[in-house]
């Protein structure tokens, strides 16, 4: 996500929003920019790391001033370069604005500015906002005024920051769906998207409600609803140290994109939903209508958020589904025609063997369609079409939010395929999409049971085996919660289709052996529970210690497993979301246990970038 900093006060501007912006580095970026009020108002933005901001700032400085705001950007709406990077300017020059966000409605508003003569430099949805404060500005002349009459103009999650030449020593700020805190001085405020930005000057902090604005000055802080009614914001206290502020107080970055997974899925679906309808930006929904075979290319976790995804669009879209691991597909010759969908899933967009099995199937007659959680990376830009999913920056070698929000851009191709080729069952579509619009709120549910899980973990430290079932959407979960175990805690873990286990993996049953079970709902339709509950009992009566992620309330599997993590009730396709973030905690801190670095594995990278 991307970082903001503001700042009002007798210090130099400069120092305080560099500084600010590299506590935030933690939140991931791929560039970064000030503006400050001096002599008028200057600004500074460079696409890359800080340190390319730094070195600009060096070779072409600014007259310092003492009111300013920074921004790292995380980019969504447009490729991370010099141009699209924050602040940007409006008014003449005179304005500059911050964004953190997707401004959902931002086409229409940018067509009535062009309309009016506006002329846009960039290409994202931010810059529309700034110029719409602009405009609205040489209306009001009060920065604070102008800001509210465009913040209820705006649809989709925003945190904006702006100041203005003709307002010296004033700050403004509003959010919605968008984080953004207070930082108290003595003769100073600050504003940022979390404490880390203002935490080296001050641990009083004042938390911003749901669409409400607030205007810094030196001495004071006023904080109005969008309605312009004032309001009484709530105090509290800072307790990170430093060292934790970098990681936004969280102790590993896996911790906090754990923490992120309902936002994940959230984000992800913003803007794509329309009434109980998918409509997913830059897909054409006409030329679904001729795919008769979708190809799903990946590697890793990204491959198994494709099984997952395969069961439903199959259900969803009657379109044959393969999962394919991307370096096997390339060198095997597969058949495919020019109405197979090849669908590549990839968090970094970088990976090669994925990269060259996209590359090699579009030389064979396919169409191309890149998942990918990295804005301009070079999959999307070798691929026909695009859907980005919104999980954020993902730091952590082990990729948790990313799987959820891969799964979720999965489930809207599958419902947008069905729509489009007729061949959904309508009202299982509508059903459909109202269960992905209620899956964070479950999501964060499942959160809650973080500490019981570290717990469990903990006295399991000596593990050296573990085994999963799953079966239907619940074998892929089974074999994400395994590669997990396998590349945070280096033990041997395997995943199994619990249908699987009579015809050999039993034999790898005995007493003690860990075992987790992901039950499916006892109200599943094709009464795979039953099923699964007897494999409890075949490897209980061998000894296996079992662990059971089921359903809130599910009785029938009390009395078979040694523990059970309950998930909240949801459909068959929203239970796998909910139950891999128990085995994403759990494997967690089962390598936090066992002493070992939860985001940097051994022999792991981010992103593989060789085949
Ligand atoms: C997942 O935890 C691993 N880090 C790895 O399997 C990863 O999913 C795989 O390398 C694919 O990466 P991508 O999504 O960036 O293509």
């Amino acid at each position: 996500m991307c970082g903001i900093v503001g700042y009002v006060g007798p210090r130099g501007s400069e120092a305080v929003l560099l500084g600010g912006l590299g506590r935030l580095e933690y939140r991931g970026y791929d560039s970064a920019g000030i503006a400050v009020l001096s002599n008028g108002l200057e600004a500074r933005k460079r696409s890359g790391k800080l340190q390319e901001l730094r070195d600009e700032l060096v070779a072409n400085p600014i007259h310092d001033g003492h009111t300013g705001i920074g921004h790292t950007r995380w980019a969504t709406h447009g490729a991370p370069n010099d141009i699209n990077a924050h602040p940007h300017l409006a008014d003449d020059g005179k304005l500059a604005l911050i964004h953190n966000g997707i401004i959902e409605n931002y086409a229409e508003l940018k067509a009535e500015l062009l309309e009016q003569g506006t002329v846009f430099t960039s290409e994202t949805d931010s810059e529309v906002a700034a110029h719409l404060v602009g405009r609205a500005f040489r209306e009001t002349h009060n920065l604070t005024d102008a800001l509210r009459v465009v913040v209820n103009r705006l649809e989709g999650a925003f945190t904006l920051l702006v100041l203005h030449a003709d307002e010296p020593d004033v700050v403004v700020g509003a959010r919605r769906n968008s984080p953004l805190v207070i930082g108290l001085g003595e003769g100073e405020n600050f504003l940022g998207s979390d404490v880390a930005a203002f935490i080296e000057f001050t641990d009083k902090a004042l938390a911003i409600g749901q669409d409400q604005i607030v205007t810094i000055t030196r001495d004071n802080v006023a904080v109005i609803d969008f309605d312009g009614n004032s309001v009484t914001p709530e105090p509290f206290t800072v307790t990170w140290d430093a060292s934790a502020a970098t990681k936004g107080g969280w102790r590993s970055f896996m911790a906090k994109e754990i923490s992120e997974e309902p936002a994940a899925v959230a984000n992800t679906i913003i803007g794509r939903i329309k009434g109980e309808r998918v409509d997913i930006d830059g897909i054409d929904a006409e030329s679904l209508v001729s795919v008769d075979r979708i190809v799903i290319l990946a590697c890793g976790t990204a491959a198994y958020a494709g099984l997952v995804g395969k069961y439903a669009i199959e259900k969803w879209a009657r379109v044959p589904v393969d999962v394919e691991l991307s370096h096997e597909f390339r060198y095997r010759e597969p058949v495919i025609s020019d109405h197979t969908l090849i669908v590549s899933v990839s968090q970094s967009g970088e990976t090669m063997d994925t990269l060259m099995a996209v590359k090699y199937a579009r030389e064979i007659g396919a169409r191309t369609l890149s998942i990918c959680n990295t804005q301009g990376a070079t999959i999307p830009r070798e691929s026909d079409a695009v859907i980005y999913t919104h999980a954020g920056p993902e730091v952590a070698v082990a990729s948790t939010k990313a799987f959820v929000a891969q799964v979720t851009a999965l489930y809207l191709l599958g419902i947008a395929i069905g729509q489009a080729n007729g061949k959904g069952d309508p009202a299982e579509l509508a059903a459909a999409v109202r269960d992905l619009e209620a899956t964070p709120t479950l999501l964060e549910t499942v959160l809650q049971q973080g500490e019981r899980i570290a717990t469990m973990a903990k006295w399991m430290a000596d593990t050296q085996a573990i085994l999963l079932l799953g079966r239907h959407v619940g074998f892929p979960i089974a074999l994400e919660g395994a590669l997990k175990l396998k590349e945070l805690s280096y033990i041997h873990a395997e995943g199994f289709a619990a249908g699987e286990l009579k015809h050999g993996p039993i034999a790898l049953i005995e007493p003690g052996q860990v075992v987790f079970v992901i039950v499916p709902s006892p109200r599943d339709p094709n009464s795979l529970h039953a099923k699964v509950v007897s494999n409890i009992q075949e490897i209980r009566a061998r000894g296996a210690r079992v662990i059971a992620i089921a359903e809130q309330g599910d009785a029938a599997v009390l009395p078979h497993a040694d523990e059970v993590i309950p998930i909240p009730l949801a459909s068959s396709f929203i239970e796998p979301l909910l139950a891999v973030v128990p085995l994403h905690l759990f494997s967690m801190e089962l390598a936090a246990a066992k002493g070992l670095d939860v985001d940097q594995p051994r022999n792991l990278a981010k992103s593989v970038t060789v085949e």
